[in-house]
Order: C-alpha cells, then sequence, then structure tokens
C-alpha cells in the first residue's frame, strides 16, 4: 500500500497537463483503477483483516482523489498566470495617430464667404449646374447674337439630330440664379449664390470648372452707394484688413450702370498683398440691374431696383491664402490638399480671424 501510494502521488505532481491527470485517476480510482481493484478484494478478507485494510483503502483513496484536485487547481492557475503575461496589454500607450482629410480651401472660403454675407443679412441661394439658355443667357439680356455668348467658351449639351430646341449649357456664370431667385421670391431680396461655373478655358488663372458667388439686393431704394458698403464692408471682414476699392465703368448687358471693382493692394518680390500699396487687382463685376432683367424674372423695374456682383471664388482664395497656381486646386494632389487644406474644425466665422 506504501508502494502504491508513493507511486500515485509522486505521478501526480509529475502531470503536466490535466489529459494526463485525466489518466491518472482512471489508473487509480476509476472502475478498474489499482486502488479500486484493491477495495474490490476487501470482500475475500477475513473481518480482522478488513477491519485494517478498509480504513487503510480508504483513506489511500481518499488521499490520492484529494492530490488530483488539488493538482488540477494549480494547473488552472498555472495557465490563468501564464494567459495573464501573454495578453498582457499597456492601456497607457498613446493611440495610433491616422491621417485626417482636410476642408479644400474652395470649400472653407465659400464658408467665411457665406458667414460675411450672412452677417450683412443675404440669405444664400442655389441653382442647377446645368442650365437652359434662357436662364444663362436671355434672361440676362443677352441675346442669341450678342457677343457676350461667344466670350463666354461655353460649354453646350447634346441635342438629338433633327431636335431644334436650344442646348442646354453647362452654366458659364452664377448670374442665372438671380432669375431663379427673383422668380420664385419676388422683391424685395437680398442673397448671395455661390457655386460651379464653367467656361472652356485652361491656363494658370483658368479652369474649365470654378466657383463665383453671385450677390443680388433689391429693394425700393437700392443705389451703387449701398454695394459700394456693402464690398467694402465684405473685403475688410476677409482679408482682415481695411481694404480699399476701385469702381472701373464697365459693360454688362444685366447691369446699367456696370462696374468692375478693384482692390487696393501691393506687389513685393512676385507676391501679392491686399490691403496695402499702390497697386489694383481685378475681383468682381457688378452694377445696378438692368430693368430688362428684372421684368425677366417677373419684379417691376418701375417699383424696384438693386444691385448684383459676381466674384471668383477661387480667386480670393488665392490671394488671401497665397496660393500660386490655379489649376493645382482641381488636380487632387493630397500633398497640395494636406498644405492647403483646413482643419475639419476650423469653423469660419466673421470674427474668428481666419
Ligand atoms: N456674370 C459675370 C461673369 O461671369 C459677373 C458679373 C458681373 C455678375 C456683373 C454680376 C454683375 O451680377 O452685376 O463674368
Amino acid at each position: 500500500m506504501d508502494d502504491l501510494r508513493e507511486k500515485y502521488l509522486k505521478a501526480v505532481a509529475d502531470a503536466a497537463d490535466e489529459a494526463a491527470l485525466e489518466d491518472l485517476r482512471v489508473q487509480a480510482v476509476g472502475k478498474k483503477g489499482e486502488i479500486s481493484l484493491k477495495m474490490r478484494e476487501l470482500g475475500k478478507m477475513t473481518p480482522e483483516e478488513r477491519q485494517v485494510m478498509g480504513p487503510k483503502l480508504n483513506a489511500l483513496k481518499d488521499e490520492v482523489n484529494s492530490a488530483l484536485a488539488a493538482k488540477k487547481a494549480a494547473l488552472a492557475d498555472a495557465a490563468l498566470d501564464e494567459r495573464l503575461r501573454a495578453e498582457w496589454l499597456d492601456v497607457s500607450l498613446p493611440g495610433r495617430p491616422r491621417r485626417m482629410g482636410t476642408i479644400h480651401p474652395v470649400s472653407q472660403v465659400t464658408e467665411e464667404v457665406t458667414a460675411i454675407f450672412a452677417d450683412m443679412g443675404f440669405a444664400v441661394a442655389e441653382g442647377p449646374q446645368i442650365e437652359t439658355d434662357w436662364y444663362n443667357f436671355d434672361a440676362l439680356n443677352i441675346p442669341g447674337h450678342h457677343p457676350a455668348r461667344a466670350e463666354m467658351d461655353t460649354f453646350y449639351t447634346h441635342r438629338a439630330e433633327g431636335d431644334n430646341r436650344p442646348p442646354h449649357v453647362l452654366r458659364t456664370h452664377t448670374s442665372p440664379v438671380q432669375i431663379r431667385y427673383m422668380e420664385q421670391h419676388g422683391a424685395p431680396c437680398r442673397v448671395i449664390a455661390p457655386g460651379r461655373v464653367y467656361r472652356a478655358d485652361y491656363d494658370q488663372t483658368h479652369t474649365p470648372m470654378f466657383h463665383q458667388v453671385e450677390g443680388l439686393a433689391i429693394d425700393k431704394d437700392i443705389s451703387m452707394a449701398n454695394l459700394k458698403w456693402v464690398l467694402e464692408e465684405f473685403f475688410s471682414a476677409y482679408f482682415g484688413a481695411k481694404v480699399r476699392t476701385r469702381f472701373r465703368a464697365s459693360h454688362f448687358p444685366f447691369t446699367e450702370p456696370s462696374a468692375e471693382v478693384d482692390i487696393q493692394c501691393s506687389w513685393e518680390g512676385g507676391t501679392v498683398k491686399v490691403g496695402e500699396g499702390d497697386d489694383w487687382l481685378e475681383v468682381l463685376g457688378s452694377g445696378m440691374v438692368h430693368p430688362h432683367v428684372l421684368r425677366a424674372a417677373g419684379v417691376d423695374p418701375d417699383q424696384w431696383q438693386g444691385f448684383a456682383f459676381g466674384m471668383g471664388i477661387d480667386r480670393i482664395a488665392m490671394l488671401k491664402y497665397g496660393i500660386p497656381d490655379l489649376r493645382a486646386f482641381f488636380d487632387s494632389d493630397l500633398r497640395w490638399l494636406r498644405h492647403y487644406g483646413f482643419a475639419a474644425l476650423d469653423v469660419p466665422a466673421v470674427h474668428s480671424g481666419v
């Protein structure tokens, strides 16, 4: 019995895993285990012998069983310790940085422009980029034979053979939104209309798609003086410094009188600075809305009058943020976007200084 005891206690102590322990349990105390068989022999013994051997065998069986249980628990603990060590994680490590996208300068400037005009009471209007011949030209007092049509390098859509209706165009300016807005809302009104426009032209300062913002203010007594004040207010807020403007008499079919507006700037070492110096830079066209245009939009020119202007968004983005080449705006070059783009939370506001 001492041999049995020694044999199994040592084997249990040496068992490497749960499977080995189970084998040992079957061998020792299973149905046909060595200790179980010995207990069966008790029946053949004399009562005296049984009285001595019975308790001893029971004690041996208990001892082996509890050794098995203790070893099983120890193996489970060791496995858990091993897992805890292997799966250790430093929750204080910094996160892996992820590249974030940026806001395109055109989007940023559109937001800035919108915020400034909103502060002066202008709502925002939109119109379609594929426009009818009527809204893009005729309603704006540009009849079919007018040279302005040819000058605008218009993209025309395709008409089926035999379909003689004038083709739709990719709008060449945001001015048609004036007509659409007045048709829907009448007068008085005060809106800007930012958006994409298209002309077949491509060089360092021209791309076939670019952005304009249209302005329109109609009421009983709006004059060129209001136009000048609004634009100077806008440029000063946008460039963050007092900017002088110069109005030059010009001609647009949709305004009378018409003026091109320059802003004060300086040229030093090939870079332009707005709001200082003695040079002038042309940034927009403007004027008093032509009576034909008001009438085309269903507004009575004997009662109402007002100003309109159209300005290049990309142009003023280049000026404010020192971006030299317009074409790069639309190349989708990641390096350019990371350099000139804005953080998503860099929300423009009139007085945020951005
Ligand atoms: N539509 C003109 C252009 O694309 C810009 C313009 C000039 C808009 C005078 C106006 C305006 O509203 O009054 O060149």
